[in-house]
């Protein structure tokens, strides 16, 4: 009997139909937009999943591919409605098959939510309605559209097996085609593709024995979604239904998924806000396993190797889905499997990777510099002291970082990695900055890894962090660094309001209890600093109402989770004005326009003021002083997120020592 890597449940290989998996993790579908504006797989989208077939995973499930000419998801996204794009494939299999990882190739028709805005794509449904998140209208389909649709699903699995993939998966998950048909929340249609729950699913079936018949010996897996999560949607009673009908068709696995992508608040349970639990969908997962005796896999905020082993041990699934994780850390696996020495590069949940792809922008991800560019040498997303790399190896330098939050942090981290000699002084009594703050909102301590990952390493190199150091010239002088990051963060932007003394929300998240329990509270500025500090005094009893001087509240947020928090404070009663301006506080009562037209917030106890934030650079006259060469990181260069101060301190600490990188500023 085979020995389970690491000792652990995720390990032991497992079986789905004639398909031996080494493990129990396969990489979830997730688009990139790496693809070519026609369609094509590129080296990019190679090197990008060949390294997640590297990190351990004992298959993927590349990104849905869009079956029909007139069926394309995003213009960067993979087609494969034509022989054209089987080469490209066959390269990316290639890639993944030489770490013995297995390759399934997702097929997909967004039907209904199918977007004009990318190449004027038609949306197409079952029957009459708009795509939800544009407002286009959704053209019926003809019984013959269908059979020639199905035909094309036909068509695009042969294409993968030409390709070398290991199986096809059909996407009827997440709110496209399939689902569409499935749910009689959309499907209202009165011939043989709509009414029964038979009906309904006729599509699918019908797609499913075309594909049998055509590649007998072709593995088929179906993504469902468990649950619509929403009061009309479907009941579990026809997803079990479904579920039977697929096994009896010969469907070898079932992938389970949850939700529909028609808008951010249904997509919230596609891919979960760290509002929504780990392993957010086994309890609708579980019944639908017990339904059926083929192999199930479950995805939705499986984030840690603990959260995979008790999905296993709950017996809720066969396999692990991870799709998140895996792009935070393509070594994860590894890492569980005590492979790889380093701590595992958390994934926080926050959903700027399909934000990016929503917008039609290739897949970055917050914690994980390095995505998108696995091209590059994979020794530099986590450098070691030692060892072999392509990348010039600069001489040793002396490197002084001021400013221990995330940015400066991470410039010290790699720049201690590849061999330089770094010291780390912060000015207040903790290092850490504003993750502290970014930690203290409701389901905020999910962001903590952004930090932590960050910090054990540091840990682990040895650099010191010497905390309470109000840095001079003399002190500089007298460390004599060749090189300074200057790291040191950002401030609040003071807000004077004629009549009030606002309260920085920093100071209030920091503190809740400046705030009385009950108080009435204005809050100034709808960012994520301002929503955050609502939701904490949610907690507290508190009658709030936001101002936002912008149209749009917390833009910065991808839209899943500012949707999620939005609900959220609005089913707590907050109050929100967009496009507003505050005119002065006189006797309790705060008076403000929105949208050009006066109101007034009476009674008011408190104004807490979240307008953004000013760079801190209060330290360059001393580093100047010293006359050191330096660099600005992170907020301290510009106030912005988790995402540009990571890449700023991760592009600092790789270029110090090296020639471009020795003038000052
Ligand atoms: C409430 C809140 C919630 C947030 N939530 C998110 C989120 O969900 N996602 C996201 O992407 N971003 C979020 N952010 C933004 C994010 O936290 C910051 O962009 C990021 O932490 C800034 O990191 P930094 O290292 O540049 O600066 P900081 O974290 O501010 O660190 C600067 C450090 O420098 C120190 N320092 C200052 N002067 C000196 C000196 N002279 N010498 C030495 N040390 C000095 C400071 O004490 C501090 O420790 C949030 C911010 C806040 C306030
Ligand atoms: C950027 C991104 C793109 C995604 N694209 C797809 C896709 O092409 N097909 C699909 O079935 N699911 C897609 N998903 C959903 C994931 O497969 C997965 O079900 C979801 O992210 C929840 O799992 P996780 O918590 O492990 O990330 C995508 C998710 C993300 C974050
Ligand atoms: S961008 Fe955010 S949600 Fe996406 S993988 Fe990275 S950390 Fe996770």
């Amino acid at each position: 009997m085979p020995v389970a890597q690491g000792g652990l449940r995720i390990g032991e290989p497992g079986w789905i139909g004639p398909l031996r998996l080494k493990n129990r993790l396969i990489m979830a579908p997730m688009g990139t937009n790496f693809g070519t504006g026609d369609g094509l797989s590129t080296e990019r989208d190679r090197h990008y999943y060949a390294l997640r077939a590297e990190g351990g995973v004992a298959a993927i499930v590349t990104e849905a591919m869009a079956v029909s000419e007139g069926g394309r998801a995003h213009n960067n996204s993979l087609w494969i409605y034509h022989d054209r794009f089987i080469p490209g494939l066959a390269r990316l299999v290639e890639a993944i098959r030489q770490h013995d990882c297995l390759a399934i190739g997702q097929l997909n028709h967004r039907g209904g939510l199918l977007r004009r805005m990318v190449l004027n794509m038609e949306p197409v449904g079952p029957s009459p309605w708009r795509n939800p998140n544009t407002g286009d209208e959704v053209r019926v389909l003809q019984a013959d559209e269908i059979r020639a649709i199905q035909l094309d699903f036909v068509a695009s699995a042969r294409r993968l097996w030409q390709a070398g993939y290991d199986a096809v998966e059909l996407h009827a998950a997440n709110g496209y085609l399939f689902q569409q048909f499935l749910t009689q929340r959309i499907n209202h249609r009165t011939d043989q593709y709509g009414g029964s729950i038979a009906n309904r699913a006729r599509l699918l079936l019908e797609t499913v024995h075309r594909i049998r018949d055509a590649l007998p010996d072709f593995p088929l897996w179906v993504r469902l979604s468990c649950t619509e999560y929403c009061d009309d949607g479907y009941p579990i009673e026809d997803v079990i239904a479904v579920a039977r009908m697929l096994e009896q068709a010969g469907v070898t696995a079932l992938d389970l998924s949850g939700g529909t992508n028609e808008s951010p608040a249904l997509s919230r349970f596609c891919i979960q806000p760290p509002s929504m639990p780990r392993r957010a969908l086994e309890p609708h997962a579980r019944p639908i396993r017990a339904a059926v005796s083929i192999p199930t896999i479950i995805a939705g905020r499986i984030l840690s190797p603990e959260d995979a082993e008790a999905v296993l041990e709950a017996g809720s699934a066969d396999f692990i889905s991870l799709g998140r994780a895996l792009t935070a850390d393509a070594y994860w696996p590894r890492k569980a499997f005590g492979k790889s020495p380093a701590p595992i590069r958390g994934c926080i949940s926050c959903n700027v990777c399909f934000e990016r792809l929503t917008l039609e922008r290739d897949v970055s991800c917050v914690v994980n510099p390095m995505l998108g560019t696995e091209f590059e040498e994979q020794a530099l997303a986590e450098p070691q002291p030692t060892g072999p790399t392509a990348w010039p190896r600069p001489a040793p330098r002396r490197v002084l970082v001021l400013g221990g939050g995330v940015g400066g942090i991470e410039a010290a981290r790699v720049a201690a990695a590849r061999g330089h000699q770094v010291e780390v002084w912060e000015k207040a009594a903790r290092p850490g900055g504003q993750i502290h703050l970014a930690v203290a909102a409701p389901d905020k301590a999910e962001v903590e890894p952004a930090w932590g990952y960050r910090w054990t390493l540091l840990q682990s190199l040895g650099v010191p962090v010497r905390c309470g150091v109000d840095a001079d010239a003399t002190m500089i002088r007298a460390f004599a660094p060749d090189h300074i990051v200057v790291a040191t963060g950002a401030r609040p932007r003071p807000l004077g309001i004629p009549g009030a003394t606002p309260l920085q929300a920093w100071d209030v998240i920091a503190d809740p209890a400046l705030i009385p329990e009950g108080a009435t509270v204005v809050v100034v500025g709808g960012g994520i600093v301002g929503l955050e500090v609502a939701d904490m005094l949610i907690l507290r009893g508190c009658r709030i109402t936001v101002l936002e001087a912008m149209p749009a509240l917390a833009p910065q947020m991808a839209r899943n989770n500012r949707t999620d928090l939005l609900l959220r404070l609005e089913q707590a009663g907050v109050r929100f004005h967009t496009k507003a301006r505050v005119e002065r506080l006189v006797g309790g009562r705060l008076e403000f326009t929105a949208d050009g037209a006066p109101h007034a917030v009476v009674g008011v106890d408190h104004v807490i003021a979240a307008i953004g934030a000013l760079p801190n650079r209060e330290v360059l006259p001393a580093v100047e002083a010293a006359g050191v060469p330096y660099t600005l990181v992170g907020d301290a260069n510009q106030p912005g997120d988790f995402l540009s101060v990571l890449r700023d301190g991760f592009m600092t600490g790789l270029a110090v020592g090296l020639p471009h990188a020795t003038g000052a500023g």
